[in-house]
């Protein structure tokens, strides 16, 4: 079993818009692994993007507690949740969100700028290399110079990809990053996540209602009744 780098222990998250109340999570138990690429299934409107934000730091739960690398998040201030965030996690969203001013190797470079200019992270020369290298790695080679316009939805999904990996997060998480794609590309970006997970050692995690993810992932859960459950039907496991 590989380091347990993220954890929800029994996390609840209800919204409370305008005096209702809309419960959506209870009693969540989850833990992800380094190395591995988890995916979470579940039908819209079933709380995934809600688990993410919780996971990503962006929104702290109403009951539980978010352990990234086995430390309580819970009662971090704001400023010590953005650190993790900027520094520990890399996002991908289902629209990409690449700057269209920017060519696809300037914006994979974006976040190894911002932290040297907050004096972190390895220098230019060693960032310029890591951007080429993984776009090379996922077949990019050849639009290290291109406009994001100028780029596939699939070739922008797999840039952005290598954008949350570039400073080399702890745990990557993914929101429906195959919505937009055909299923050749989606399933491109699926076995990008995978690969990237064991090769880099980073912690995937993938929330979708694409059954298809299953034959890539490490580990399955399906997310019910506000609730997350192991599945192990149909994985490598
Ligand atoms: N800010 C909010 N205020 C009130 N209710 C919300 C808020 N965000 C989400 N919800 C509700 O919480 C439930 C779960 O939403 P969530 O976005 O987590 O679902 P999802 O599984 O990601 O769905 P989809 O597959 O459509 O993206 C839904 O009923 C949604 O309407
Ligand atoms: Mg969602």
């Amino acid at each position: 079993m590989g380091e347990i780098v993220l954890k929800a222990e029994g996390v609840a998250k209800t919204y409370r818009p305008g005096g209702s109340t809309v419960p959506v999570l209870r009693d969540l138990f989850l833990e992800i692994e380094a190395g591995h690429f988890t995916i979470v299934l579940g039908p819209s409107g079933s709380g995934k993007s809600t688990l993410l934000n919780l996971l990503g730091l962006m929104d702290a739960p109403d009951e539980g507690e978010i352990y990234f690398s086995g430390q309580p998040t819970r009662r971090l201030d704001e400023e010590r949740r953005s650190r993790l965030r900027n520094e520990r996690l890399g996002f991908v969203f289902q629209f990409d969100s690449l700057l269209p001013e920017f060519t696809v190797l300037e914006n994979v470079l974006m976040p190894a700028r911002i932290a040297q200019a907050q004096g972190r992270g390895p220098g230019r020369r060693e960032s310029d290399a890591r951007a080429r290298q993984l776009l090379s790695r996922l077949g990019l080679a050849k639009l290290f110079e291109r406009f994001p316009y100028q780029c596939s939805g699939g070739e922008r999904q797999r840039a952005a990809l290598c954008r949350a990996l570039m400073n080399k997060p702890t745990v990557l998480l993914a929101d429906e990053p195959t919505g937009n794609l055909d299923k050749t590309n989606g399933e491109m970006v699926f076995k990008d996540l995978q690969e990237m997970a064991r090769e880099q050692g980073v912690a995937v995690v993938m929330v979708t209602h694409n059954d298809s993810a299953r034959t890539f992932a490490d580990r399955v859960f399906l997310m019910q009744d506000g609730t997350v459950s192991q599945d192990l039907q149909g994985t490598r496991q």
